[in-house]
């Protein structure tokens, strides 16, 4: 199988993407040659997370594929889909045979990064990001955290009625990646713009305004490339207790060219910040649907932790990523051809009535410890304490502050079809 190759500079890192619609295409043609257009056991669907309306609203179409069969195709988009709980679990962990070393969305894409590989070399680069989220590093950082969450609860408040999501969930995860990564306040406008342009990167799609963005993402990236590459010629970050001062102090043997480092500071970007706004506002909406669980949480605070883990699970921003079979892969009676694209439905398995008593509905005490809005085996989120941690103290500040979250508007929801958050989330705050 042919693949692109990313091998150096952010034009490099992303450039497969651009070739990608090719890809694909070879892709599906090579896998319908191996013949599952005929019968295989699997269930075919027209579900079609690419379709904006039913990645707003996803949860009528999981609904029926839990009432239908354990695999399900859809040969429009040539892809498999896992949706049960411990199917999406056991493709998680059969790295041989389901692996992320292709890509994981609908682009097929190789580069030495730690989500985009399986094995020892996953291993390897997993060990170079792991310094900057020891426990000591989270401790680091929490008082910002909790500084930060203060800030943007007071400044609802004080709003009498704003759009959350402009207010708290964007602000919220930004910062503290900023802080964390050591962007100085002054330059968190410029640090802003080029990491919403090039986080946009993922919610590529195979049409002309899809290219069109795709080209602002990776001139937004080269910026924040030459703004990092800057910040560590420059010296400061070195000893310092942010990200990259962490990996720089475990770098003694110079493992890390500065590029690497770049990748990992705009893998965080990626990986943490739309995900954690898409929890704070699926918190918020949740809270102000369902006011009983939020005065539950209020008449209880030592339920925060047991109430983020079932906001994850309830919310799961990250609805959906793609693994691509090396092998054939057997699910029951179902055997995934090798060289598939298999969607893994987080979202769905998170809502699965066969692991999750009642499962569309939010219970703040449930503890739903086995949900895989983190993921789960190998690739298992590396920042969710860091989330988890954002997620708490917005939450215990909220507690103890406010009486009574309310919408004052119809709530928005993204269209992407792998995150899902609120985009507009108008709510008032009561003290
Ligand atoms: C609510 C917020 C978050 C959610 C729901 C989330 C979800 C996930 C999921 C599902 C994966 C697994 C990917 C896979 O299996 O291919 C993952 C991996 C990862 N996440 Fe998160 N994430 C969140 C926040 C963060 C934050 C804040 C960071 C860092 C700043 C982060 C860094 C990572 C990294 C580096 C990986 C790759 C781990 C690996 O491949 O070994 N995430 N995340």
């Amino acid at each position: 199988m042919k693949v692109a190759k990313a091998t150096d500079g952010a034009a490099m890192m992303f450039s497969p993407l651009i070739a990608a619609g090719r890809l694909n295409v070879a892709a599906a043609i090579r896998t319908r040659r191996r013949g599952y257009s005929g019968w295989t056991g699997a269930v075919n669907t027209d579900y079609d997370p690419l379709d904006p309306a039913v990645a707003a609203q996803p949860h009528a179409a999981y609904d029926a594929m839990h009432r239908s069969g354990r695999v399900h195709y859809n040969p429009r988009r040539a892809t498999w889909i896992l949706h049960r709980l411990d199917d999406v679990r056991a493709a998680l962990r059969d790295t041989d045979r389901v692996t992320s070393s292709e890509g994981v969305t609908r682009i097929r894409v190789v580069a030495d990064l730690v989500v985009l590989t399986d094995g020892e070399q996953h291993s390897r680069l997993r060990k170079q990001v792991h310094p900057a989220f020891t426990k000591g590093a989270l401790d680091s950082w929490r008082d910002i955290i909790d500084s930060l969450a203060a800030e943007l609860v007071d400044d609802m408040i004080a709003s009498r009625g704003c759009d959350a999501v402009e207010l708290l969930t964007t602000p919220m995860p930004l910062r503290v990646i900023a802080a964390i990564l050591g962007v100085p306040e002054s330059d968190i406008a410029d640090f802003r713009r080029w990491s919403d342009e090039s986080t946009q990167i993922i919610n590529f799609t195979p049409t002309v305004k899809g290219f069109v963005n795709t080209t602002r993402s990776l001139r937004a990236a080269a910026a924040l490339r030459r703004y990092f590459l800057k910040q560590l010629a420059d010296g400061h970050l070195k000893d310092s207790d942010t990200v990259l001062g962490r990996l720089l102090a475990h770098n003694s043997d110079g493992a890390l060219t500065d590029n690497q480092l770049f990748y990992i500071a705009i893998l965080l970007l990626i990986a943490g910040n739309e995900t954690t706004t898409n929890l704070l506002g699926g918190m918020l909406h949740t809270y102000a649907h369902y006011p009983e669980q939020y005065d539950m949480i209020r008449a209880n605070p030592d339920l925060i932790p047991q109430a983020i883990e079932e906001h994850v699970r309830y919310t799961s921003p990250i609805q959906n990523l793609y693994r691509y079979t090396r092998a054939d892969y057997q699910v029951g009676e179902v055997t995934i051809p090798a060289g598939s694209r298999v969607m893994l439905s987080f979202g769905a398995a998170n809502r699965d009535p066969l692991a999750f008593d009642d499962p569309n509905t939010f219970r703040a005490d449930r503890n739903p410890r086995s949900h895989v809005g983190f993921g789960y085996g190998p690739h298992l989120c590396l920042g969710a304490p860091l989330a988890r941690m954002e997620a708490q103290a917005v939450l215990r500040e909220l507690v103890s502050r406010v009486s009574r979250i309310s919408v004052t508007g119809p709530t928005t929801w993204s269209t992407n079809s792998s995150l899902r958050g609120p985009t507009r989330l108008p709510v008032v705050l009561h003290e």
